[in-house]
């Protein structure tokens, strides 16, 4: 039998697709040949927008920016916790200046910010687990975020931070490989990770959902839950079928333009945690 599944409210920044395309390559899902249709794209996005506020979460919305075709990806923009920001610092140029974007929302907001001296692609590389051992940080390394970073996020948010070296340039980002469930509990395709790194989280979470190729393959990490209400790309039907069965909501959102830029639900989506 498994927990009840209670879902809490969040408050989530998104940064509409205005100007999303695909003008370079950054990792092995974007392909320059491929159109995309921007307009597909807004009109999904709106759905995923809608989808948050319909579970009664509140949304913020960053002003997109020509020139920075990514930028609807607002996960990789940094990383909250306890009311403090950890700011990003991007790997590749194309997408250094949305890091300032972001720095503008939560100086706006009056966030106390810590700017970072390390390259680390915020959310996209670190997720936050407020009930497990107290507090744990999980962040990802090998292909965009420094481990250096992992450090210094710790000593900016003072919460310990473990370490998972990913390995498949496929799942280049840890939002692409494991996500939150819940305060305590996670879903992960364990081949992105490390032998090592598969140990440790089968040793922190042994509750864990484990997905397989196919549910990452179709973005199926890439979830934003609330604890209860599991929401993810809809071509994910084996993941939400998985997390079903674990007791948790599924609501599936059709976001199948952005993948062309190699993300989907959560790369779309940050939360600030108060
Ligand atoms: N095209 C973007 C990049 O390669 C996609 C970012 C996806 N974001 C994420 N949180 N995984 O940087």
């Amino acid at each position: 039998m498994n927990q009840p599944r209670i879902p809490r409210k969040r408050t989530y920044l998104l940064c509409p697709p205005e100007y999303f395309s695909v003008e370079y390559a950054i990792n092995p899902w974007m392909d320059t040949d491929t159109p995309v249709d921007r307009e597909l794209a807004v009109k999904q996005w709106h759905g995923l927008r809608e989808a948050l506020l319909g579970l009664g979460h509140t949304v913020h919305e960053l002003q997109p920016e020509p020139g920075l075709p990514d930028m609807v990806y607002a996960a990789n923009g940094a990383f909250v916790v306890d009311g403090t920001v950890y700011g990003a610092r991007f790997r590749h140029p194309q997408r250094t200046a949305e890091a300032a974007a972001h720095r503008a929302f939560y100086d706006e907001q009056g966030w106390p910010f810590v700017a970072p001296a390390e390259i680390n692609e915020g959310e996209g590389d670190f997720a936050y687990l407020p009930a497990a051992h107290g507090g744990l940080i999980l962040a990802g390394y090998g292909f965009r975020t420094e481990p250096a970073a992992h450090a210094e996020a710790q000593e900016a948010l003072g919460r310990p931070v473990v370490s998972l070296r990913l390995v498949d340039p496929r799942f280049y980002h840890l939002d692409t490989a494991l996500a939150p469930l819940d305060d305590g509990n996670i879903a992960y395709f364990p081949a992105a990770f490390s032998v090592a790194a598969q140990r440790v989280l089968a040793q922190l979470f042994p509750d864990a959902v484990l997905a397989d190729e196919v549910d990452a393959f179709a973005f199926g990490l890439n979830l934003v839950s609330d604890g209860r209400h599991v929401v993810l790309n809809s071509e994910a039907s084996g993941m939400a079928a998985k997390v079903a069965a674990a007791g948790y909501l599924p609501v599936p959102v059709e976001l199948a333009e952005l993948k062309k830029g190699g993300g989907s639900v959560k790369c779309c989506v940050a939360e600030l945690r108060a």
